[in-house]
């Protein structure tokens, strides 16, 4: 049975109860991380902490706990769930008030604070040369205007993901007047003539911890890469396209559309990558 954290009590899942007038609940209104944890090490901590903290101040919510509270407590959520690859799911919420209204509760009430874990098996975890890599399909992206948010008002990606699963896919990839922003719920690379491409960051995208990496990784690496618009016909012509989230790592999309990228097969770029990303989390946390 695992363990959750709920408004500072650690709990078994079946015993955590919240208010059906949690704003959550009724609004979505709320902020969210997805953490990894590797061999029970919190993986890129600060990063997520500092997008909780933009994220928490777009929705003029207060942080309820300074980085070394949150360190604390999601410490102790891991151990109590047996280390090991987990991911921490992390949710905030404007909390419960009296009554249903859209503008803020006044005065404030206290924040809902939600924390569970589940089990993480990561692509790279194993040689890179034993990944088959996904599928993608192209959708419009019917999201608002401030993806930069991590909201936990997620209906827009779900139905996108819920599309591409009914497809046979494994994640949409989604374009914004003929250019690509990102995936249901990851970033996006496109690899053309040995060159590496990534959406910029801007409030059509979730600036994702695993996207900053890859581009540090890239960096360091003297692998090229450009933080640039990429257009839908880019995409349908790149050699490679990759994938990244907190709970995949960095996965190479083999066939978009139902046409094979490339030759059908994870690309050279990718592997090359794959083994920076594996070698530093070896580092960092011992895997
Ligand atoms: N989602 N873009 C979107 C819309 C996402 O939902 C996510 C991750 C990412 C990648 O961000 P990161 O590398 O920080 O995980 C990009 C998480 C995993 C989720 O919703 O479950």
């Amino acid at each position: 049975m695992s363990t959750v954290y709920l408004n500072g009590a650690f709990m078994a899942m079946e015993q955590a109860r919240i208010s059906p007038m949690d704003r959550g609940f009724l609004f979505a209104d709320g902020v969210y991380e997805v953490i990894p944890a590797f061999n029970g090490v919190l993986f890129r901590f600060e990063e997520h902490l500092r997008r909780l903290e933009r994220s928490l101040s777009a929705l003029y919510l207060i942080n309820p706990h300074d980085r070394a509270g949150w360190r604390r407590r999601c410490e102790e959520l891991i151990q109590r769930n047996g280390g090991g690859n987990l991911s921490l799911y992390l949710q905030i919420t404007r909390g419960a008030a009296d009554k249903r209204d859209h503008a803020f509760p006044d005065p404030p009430v206290s924040p809902t604070v939600f924390m569970s874990t589940a089990p993480l098996t990561v692509p790279t975890e194993d040689s890179p040369d034993r990944i088959t890599g996904a599928a993608a399909i192209t959708l419009d992206d019917i999201r608002w205007a401030r993806c930069d948010i991590k909201s936990i008002s997620l209906l827009p990606n779900i139905l996108l993901r819920q599309q591409a699963i009914a497809s046979g896919a494994r994640e949409a990839i989604l374009i914004h007047d003929g250019f690509v922003t990102e995936g249901a719920a990851s970033n996006v690379f496109i690899v053309k003539d040995g060159e590496i491409a990534t959406p910029p960051a801007s409030h059509a995208i979730l600036g994702g911890i695993t996207r900053d990496l890859v581009i540090e990784l890239c960096r360091e690496q003297d692998l090229p890469l450009r933080e640039r618009e990429i257009s839908e016909a880019e995409l349908g012509d790149a050699d490679e396209v990759w994938i990244s989230s907190s709970t995949r790592d960095v996965v190479p999309v083999v066939s978009l559309d139902g046409r094979p990228v490339g030759d059908g097969r994870p690309g050279e770029t990718w592997k090359i990558l794959a083994r920076h990303y594996i070698a530093f989390k070896r580092r960092l946390c011992g895997v």
